[in-house]
């Protein structure tokens, strides 16, 4: 099976996604095995560039780095970008090994032609739409895409508080979108949120620290997982 099917595969699953962005990345291997060990199939990267979003943080160089330990576990790589200027970058993260590649709609006056040149490269294609941005602002490439990713939080950071109003966002994507694409949640999921964002359609639940900020990221990720029904 090639990985594009693989990702295909998982992601009409429900699925917790381990964010990476809050690991010890002078142990990301280390943190990735535990994860995956724990049941994890789809991890999650945050590609941050300064401008777009305040903070750097991934580039391709560190989805490289972990590609072949998560597809030899039998995963696929999620790549989150917030950063500008997206479609000049899709070819290193395919090259590094992603799977899956999301970008903003916010970020892309282009996004038809963005979404065909992440297919084109062989990924699954996704597009993300921030907490302050209504949901019309994807119904025109919605029956384009994959996947789509509503924040529940502001990007940039983990850590921070889940937005209740994403709840019945979620619901209003869920209904634009083709039948088979998935419906992805980012931003203070955690057990107690699981089952609402679950609940209102969202199959693909982000998890940072509350999977890596915690001193157990095995139990945490397990305990998410039956929260969500996963
Ligand atoms: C935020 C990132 C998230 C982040 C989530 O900009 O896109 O993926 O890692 O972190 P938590 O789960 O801690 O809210
Ligand atoms: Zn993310």
């Amino acid at each position: 099976m090639s990985y594009a099917d693989r990702a295909r595969e998982l992601f009409s699953t429900t699925q917790i996604l381990p964010s990476i962005l809050s690991a010890d990345f002078a142990r990301l291997g280390e943190q990735v095995a535990t994860v995956m060990d724990a049941g994890a199939r789809v991890i999650h990267i945050d590609v941050m560039d300064g401008a777009f979003v305040p903070p750097i943080t991934i580039g391709p160089l560190v989805v490289e780095a972990i590609a072949d330990q998560v597809h030899e576990a039998g995963g696929v790589l999620d790549v989150h970008l917030m950063i500008e200027n997206p479609d000049r970058q899709i070819d290193a993260f395919a090259k590094a090994g992603a799977d899956a590649i999301t970008f903003h709609i916010e970020a892309a006056p282009h996004a038809h032609r963005v979404i065909g040149q992440i297919r084109e490269a062989g990924l699954l294609a996704g597009i993300v739409l921030n907490p302050g941005t209504a949901v019309d602002a994807i119904a025109a490439v919605a029956p384009q895409v994959d996947l789509a990713l509503c924040m529940s939080v502001n990007p940039g950071w983990g850590g921070q508080k889940f937005i209740p109003e994403s709840v019945e966002k979620l619901k209003r994507i869920r209904e634009l979108l083709p039948e088979g694409a998935a419906l992805e949640v980012d931003g203070g999921v955690d057990e107690r949120t699981a089952p609402l964002v679950a609940g209102a359609g969202a199959s693909l639940l982000v998890a940072g620290s509350a999977i890596f900020g915690k001193p157990d990221p095995a139990a945490a990720f397990k305990a998410i997982a039956a929260a969500a029904g996963a």
